[in-house]
């Protein structure tokens, strides 16, 4: 598949990535098969992108009057045999390994040969993904940040057994998207994660050793190293759970003690303080 052949993709998935990589691509013109398994959560992603062109059409991102054209382009189904139209797939379901396989199985058997699947799993080995697949050498990881509209990095991580031309389409088809894909190899954590969860890890253990407030780490990294959040403002917006499960990850790959999650992090996860998304991690959202 070139990037010329690409003109329509299906996104697996409408939750919090969903709806921004399906933003993305219809804001460049590409025809959106946006699934998941209930209506409600299909209503929910299409008020979400509504909502984020709105900003953008104030903001002068986007010309205004431009969002029912964009938002037009984004078809919403519970029907997953409807991805077979699609030239490119992008799996954006929870990140647990069991899903995925299913997931990817399924859409693997319903995508034209020639189409390319991608996941944007922020963890699981996208080789170990590529294999369950009958089209391992079509099949790549594309890690999207979050917030997807606003972040331009995609972490393009390619499997053992992806080939050549399944790269360079990924490549070419993250410049479309207006984004600077950077092309790693398939390792645990790939090079975002592995870099940053253990900074926050780390500022976590100087939490809870005393060495400082949550806030007094915070300030030095963004007033000394020039980092625009804290790695603990980071990690109540990431969400703590996911920040241990991916350090377990990080572990388990590696087998090193390095990446052992600060029992600190478990504790607050244990007490049900994720972060932003439960209103209370390191700093309180009451009311925000
Ligand atoms: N949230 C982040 O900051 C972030 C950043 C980078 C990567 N990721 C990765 O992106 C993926 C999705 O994360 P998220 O935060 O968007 O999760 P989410 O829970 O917000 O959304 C997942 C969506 O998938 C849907 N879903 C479940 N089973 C499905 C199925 N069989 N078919 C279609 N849809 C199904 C759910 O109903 C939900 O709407 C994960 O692999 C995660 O690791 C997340």
């Amino acid at each position: 598949m070139t990037i010329e052949d690409i003109r329509t993709v299906a996104i697996l998935g409408a939750g919090t990535m969903g709806n921004g990589i399906a933003h993305v691509f219809a804001r460049c013109g590409y025809n959106v098969i946006l699934r998941d398994v209930e209506e409600t959560f299909l209503a929910r992603a299409r008020d979400t992108i509504a909502r984020n062109l709105d900003r953008e059409a104030k903001k002068g991102k986007i010309a205004d009057g431009e969002q029912s054209r964009i938002l037009g382009r984004v078809y919403t189904t519970t029907d997953l045999s409807e991805i077979s139209r699609a030239d490119f797939a992008v799996e954006g379901v929870p990140e647990r390994l069991d899903l995925k396989l299913s997931v990817l199985r399924d859409a693997d058997k319903l995508l034209r040969p020639e189409a390319i699947l991608a996941s944007n799993t922020s963890s699981i080995s996208v080789t170990t993904l590529a294999a369950a697949t009958g089209r391992p050498d079509r099949f790549i990881g594309m890690h999207f940040m979050n917030p997807v509209p606003v972040m331009v990095l995609v972490e393009v991580i390619r499997a053992l057994q992806t080939s050549d031309e399944t790269f360079h389409s990924t490549m070419a088809l993250c410049e479309r998207l207006e984004k600077k894909p950077v092309a790693v190899n398939d390792a645990p954590g790939f090079v975002s994660n592995r870099v940053l969860l253990p900074m926050i890890n780390e500022a976590a253990f100087a939490v809870m050793e005393g060495v400082a407030t949550a806030e007094a780490v915070d300030a030095v990294m963004k007033l000394g190293m020039n980092h625009p959040m804290g790695p603990l403002e980071l990690a109540d917006f990431i969400g703590l759970d996911v920040c241990v499960n991916i350090l377990e990850v990080l572990y388990d790959g590696f087998g090193d003690s390095k990446y052992r999650a600060c029992p600190l992090l478990r504790k607050m996860v244990a007490a049900g303080w994720l972060g932003r998304k439960s209103g209370r991690g390191f700093y309180g959202y009451a009311g925000r």
